[in-house]
């Protein structure tokens, strides 16, 4: 059976992607599963090894912000601040799409979802193709984004898919997506690492698009990441009844407590609990508790991205 392959060599990576062949990418907030976004069958192919609808468009990657020009029909004056001070790094811009971006890509919406990353690896993948890539990030459908090499190989054993190396993800988390439309004030469809007062859009309103309609982000619809074993919320009740069960995993947010199975306190500080938690529920799943038990993080702005995360993950009860 084949199985993935990590390889440090960009250039090998750069010609299989260029010959219509899919790759996994680090990038700074999670590894993804790349495809020329010019070549309608290796994005479709995408689609498939993924197990992922075609009704959920994806983002595309660039080397930097001149190339925008090809994707976007217009960009806002608003959109261009924050390529300016965002890119390269862990921001996604949602713009009205160019007529000759696939609709592949766009899943047939007339918007287009771009993105410069950071990553030194994946910048200079970036460079030496001087094209796009469409990268997903690198999971089956329905599972936790992967954030290392190991786990985007969990996540496609029995497959013949080559990993460019790029270590640990530094920010752990999926970028954050603005969707900067003309006339319209921008809006987050998906919160991430960078908060709204960083981006200095703490004034916007909730989003509609010009007929009134809500802007969607098809993949933000549904329970999105799930480990294998079952996550709920812990407290003070959950500690002391399951506390000392062997079989139970705990994630704590500093302040840990004695429990009897495997246990992570991921910390009180954001930007660190971000960029560990993929791997800890990854690494967790590999024990194969009854049940992972999360004590919930505190609720203000810093922590929304992982609030966000972490409720589609945890079931309720
Ligand atoms: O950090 C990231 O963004 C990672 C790395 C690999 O770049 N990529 C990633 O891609 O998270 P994916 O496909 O797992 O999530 C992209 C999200 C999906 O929820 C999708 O529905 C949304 O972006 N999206 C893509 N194009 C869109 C568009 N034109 N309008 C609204 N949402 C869009
Ligand atoms: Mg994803």
């Amino acid at each position: 059976m084949p199985e993935p392959r990590q390889t440090r060599d960009i250039h090998q990576v750069a010609s299989r992607l260029s010959k219509g062949g899919l790759a996994a990418i680090p990038t700074e907030t999670v590894y993804g599963l790349a495809a020329l976004a010019t070549n309608d069958q290796a994005v479709d192919a995408v689609f498939v090894l993924k197990g992922r609808p075609s009704s959920n468009p994806l983002i595309v990657h660039l080397p930097d912000s001149s190339h925008v020009s090809d994707w976007a029909a217009s960009v806002p004056p608003e959109a261009k601040r924050l390529m300016r001070e965002f890119w390269p790094g862990p921001l996604t811009l949602v713009l009205p799409a160019h007529e000759s971006v696939s609709r592949r890509i766009t899943a047939g919406q007339s918007t287009v979802a771009l993105r410069v990353p950071s990553h030194p690896v994946c910048a200079e993948l970036l460079r030496t193709l001087g094209a796009a890539l469409v990268a997903p990030s690198a999971n089956r459908s329905n599972r936790i984004s992967p954030t290392c090499e190991a786990h985007v190989a969990l996540q496609f054993s029995g497959e013949d898919l080559l990993i460019l190396e790029g270590g640990p993800c530094e920010v752990g988390l999926e970028s954050t997506i603005v969707a900067v439309l003309p006339d319209q004030p921008p809006a987050i469809l998906r919160p991430g690492v960078l908060t709204r007062e960083q981006l200095g859009l703490r004034e916007s309103p909730a989003f509609t698009s010009a007929k009134g309609e809500p802007v969607t982000v098809p993949g933000q619809h549904h329970r999105h990441y799930a480990p294998d074993s079952p996550a709920f919320w812990a407290d003070e009740v959950a500690l002391k009844q399951l506390g000392d069960r062997a079989e139970v995993a705990w994630i704590f947010c500093g302040d840990p407590r004695p429990v009897r199975g495997p246990s992570k306190d991921l910390g009180a500080e954001p930007g660190a609990y971000a960029q560990h938690l993929y791997a800890t529920l990854y690494e967790m799943d590999a024990l194969n508790p009854s049940e992972i038990r999360v004590i919930p993080p505190p609720r203000c702005e810093d922590w929304e991205a992982i609030h966000n995360r972490l409720s589609r993950l945890i079931r309720a009860g």
